[in-house]
């Protein structure tokens, strides 16, 4: 008996590792993506990877007809959402693009979810709900979430009230908030990984391409930032990592019988700097990396990290591959795009 897991977003840089996690787990995934964000590259990655291509339904997730269609033929054991804009830059030029579309997914999901008794929804939320915490730099999911930065950051707020929301007036729903910190890297084969369109606006793969060419050099935002070196401290999650909390995510939920929401930190509960990932990628490359110091990015968080404690003891969930795994399984994954 299939496991169906509709995955939006799937054919993404997070969706296409967790596509891979639920196949290892006995999950069968669909993926729902219209690729407006994601390279069709990964389809031969993931056929690659799994020895075959999981069914790709290439429509919008804010397409209500097209969704409901897609419930009439699958009885979902639960729900993957990320389809989503994600980049914070892009959401402060063009707000009502990013509330149009991550406001809206959320709500037909959840609206199909009732529909058609579907219980087990996981939200991909994100660290940027914290915003910039004010004492303790490891936050915790009890921290303030202090107001986001950015309209990106407010649709993952919003986000998490919509679902707060919906589990009040529908206490049988079993829902979490996954709350990403920095995903970093690509799965070990480098057959799938990050493909920022346009110039990247994430450190490591601006990182990777200037190693290889693609940018002439990397600016570094910021020096004087009250932390250890200057720069400014994340808590950098290797991809894979972060996929297997996924299915972790939607296990709990389906061994809960009766409904709850949850929302949890997803990290590895250290800091790293950004200094500190350029010497690790020089390290693990061998590469002199050409970067320099510049003007500070507005709307970036000092440091904040991951208190991991809730995903160990409500998951069963901790992270296990290193930055150096990250930064190395990043660099493999440019140098396999560079020979295609
Ligand atoms: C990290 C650090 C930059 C680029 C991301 C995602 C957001 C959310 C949280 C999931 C910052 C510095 C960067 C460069 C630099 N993820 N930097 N030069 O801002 O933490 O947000 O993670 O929900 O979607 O955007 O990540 O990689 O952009 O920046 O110095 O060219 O690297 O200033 O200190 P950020 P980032």
């Amino acid at each position: 008996m299939s496991k169906y897991v509709l995955v939006t977003g799937g054919a993404g840089y997070i969706g296409s590792h967790t596509v891979v996690a639920l196949v290892e787990n006995g999950y069968t995934p669909i993926i729902l993506d219209d690729f407006r964000n994601a390279n069709r590259v990964v389809l031969d990655g993931l056929t690659k990877i799994l020895g075959f291509l999981p069914e790709i339904i290439e429509v919008d997730v804010c397409d209500d007809k097209a969704l409901r269609a897609i419930f009439q033929k699958y009885s979902f054991e639960g729900i993957i959402h990320f389809a989503a804009y994600k980049a914070v830059g892009e959401s402060v030029q063009n707000p009502l693009k990013y509330y149009q579309n991550n406001l809206s997914g959320l709500i037909n999901i959840l609206n199909k979810m009732l529909e058609f008794g579907v219980k087990n929804l996981v939200f991909s939320s994100s660290c940027t709900v914290y915003g910039e915490p004010k004492e303790l730099k490891e936050v915790s999911e009890d921290s303030p979430k202090n107001l986001p930065s950015s309209p990106y950051g407010y649709t993952k707020w919003i986000g998490e009230q919509i679902m707060e929301d919906t589990f009040l007036a529908h206490p049988e729903l079993c829902l979490i908030n996954l709350r990403y910190f920095n995903p970093v890297g690509a799965h070990k084969s480098s057959f799938i990984g990050e493909f920022p369109l346009g110039k990247p606006s994430n450190l490591l793969p601006f990182v990777t391409q200037t190693a290889i060419g693609k940018q002439d050099f990397l600016t570094v935002f910021g020096n004087d930032y009250p932390t250890r070196d200057g720069t400014c401290i994340r808590d950098y999650i290797h991809v894979m990592d972060l996929a297997e909390a996924h299915v972790k995510a939607l296990a709990f939920l389906e061994d809960h019988k009766k409904g709850c929401l949850e929302a949890v930190n997803i990290g590895t509960g250290k800091g790293t700097s950004v200094l500190e990932i350029i010497s690790c990628f020089e390290e693990v490359s061998k590469c002199k990396l050409n970067w320099s110091f510049g003007p500070k990015r507005e709307g970036d968080v000092v440091e904040i990290f991951a208190n991991c404690d809730k995903a160990s003891n409500l998951l069963g969930w901790k992270s296990k591959l290193s930055i150096n795994d990250a930064v190395i399984d990043a660099w493999k994954w440019e140098l396999f795009l560079s020979e295609k």
